[in-house]
């Protein structure tokens, strides 16, 4: 099964990047044809700094390969090292229809703000639509606010196939990861950047506590029992805990006698010893730069050859070329 996925190189990967979205692909990447690339022509549509953009898009794959994407396993590239990908991005431009993209919501939440959006944003699902369909993509993992730009790919997909009365694309799944669906921040509510409410994956030690220790907790006292169902610091516990841990520190929080310093500390040491040895790896990739510029090209080198099949497969359908 192919299953394909894309990310951002928009900056550091928070927790909620890791458990709703980077930990499925490393999940998934034993499938025979997993396909993982760095959106950098997405992120033209913020990132308007071309340092930035090289050094977020090479960063975004020290972290994957650094969080265990195996590049033997997977193929891992860089969006715009195929450039079959945009062409195929005009090909479907001309059968998507504006109701659909009218509603994504990039879009839609920009205009709504009274934002002014650029074609780009408003096109963004279509090349995403393309990045998925170019490698005959079955499955795409992907976080839940992105669901709606694979049920577009969908519709795409399946109108050229109408149009031109053939099965030229095949048409993708997508898999959002429920349990983690929606990571919380340090205020309780969704981790985002936009809300300043991020941990990072890679934070160092002695930041990583002292951010956990800032989470916000009710006046309730020490001796007093406490809920953990409304605890942020369980929530985010419960992140990286087994059963009989959580279960541990319920009690704990039900018997009353444990101060919330006490829970942020179990937080922080569960925390360190799940992300510490990749922050480590990490160091180690950051300083064999070849390796990975290595790591990247071959991979794109995999993904073109697919790129061109299906490419060629869609102008062949629709006449632009002339055999
Ligand atoms: P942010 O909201 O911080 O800007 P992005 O939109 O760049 O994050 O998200 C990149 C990926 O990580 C997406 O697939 C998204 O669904 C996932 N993701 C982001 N934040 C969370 C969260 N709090 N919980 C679960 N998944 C998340
Ligand atoms: N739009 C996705 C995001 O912001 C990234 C992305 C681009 C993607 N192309 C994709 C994800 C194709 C899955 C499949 O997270």
């Amino acid at each position: 099964m192919r299953v394909l996925s894309g990310i951002q190189p928009t900056g550091r990967p928070h927790w909620g990047n890791y458990f709703g979205a980077i930990s499925q692909y490393i999940a998934l990447q034993n499938n025979e044809q997993a396909f993982y690339f760095i959106a950098d022509l997405h992120a033209l549509t913020t990132i308007r700094d071309a340092e930035r953009l090289r050094q977020n898009t090479l960063n975004a794959a020290l972290d994957l390969l650094a969080l265990g994407l195996d590049p033997k396993q997977a193929t891992l590239f860089v969006q715009s090292e195929i450039p079959e990908v945009t062409e195929l991005t005009w090909l479907l431009m001309t059968v998507t229809q504006m109701h659909l993209l009218d509603k994504c919501h990039a879009y839609k939440d920009k205009k709504e703000r009274g934002i002014a959006a650029d074609a780009g944003l408003f096109t963004y699902p279509v090349l995403m639509a393309a990045d998925i369909i170019i490698y005959d993509s079955q499955l795409v993992p992907v976080g839940v606010d992105q669901v709606q730009h694979v049920e577009v790919t969908r519709d795409v997909a399946q109108r050229f196939n109408q149009i031109y009365n053939r099965e030229v694309f095949t048409l993708p799944n997508y898999r959002v990861m429920e349990a983690t669906a929606k990571v919380v921040g340090l205020d309780g509510e969704k981790m985002s950047k936009s809300y300043d409410n991020t941990v990072e994956v890679f934070e160092e030690p002695k930041k990583l506590r002292k951010k956990l220790m800032s989470i916000k907790t009710d006046s309730t006292p020490v001796e007093e029992p406490k809920n953990p169902d409304t605890c942020s610091i369980f929530t985010l516990f419960k992140l990286f805990a087994n059963a009989e841990e959580q279960d541990a520190l319920a009690a704990r929080y039900r018997a009353g006698g444990m101060g919330y310093g006490e829970a942020k500390q179990a937080l922080y040491e569960k925390a360190e010893a799940f992300f510490g040895p990749a922050r480590e790896r990490r160091a180690a990739l950051a300083a064999d730069l070849p390796y990975v510029q290595d790591v990247l090209a071959a991979g794109a080198k995999r993904a073109r050859e697919k790129a061109r099949v299906v490419l060629d497969r869609a102008k062949e359908a629709c006449g632009v070329s002339t055999r």
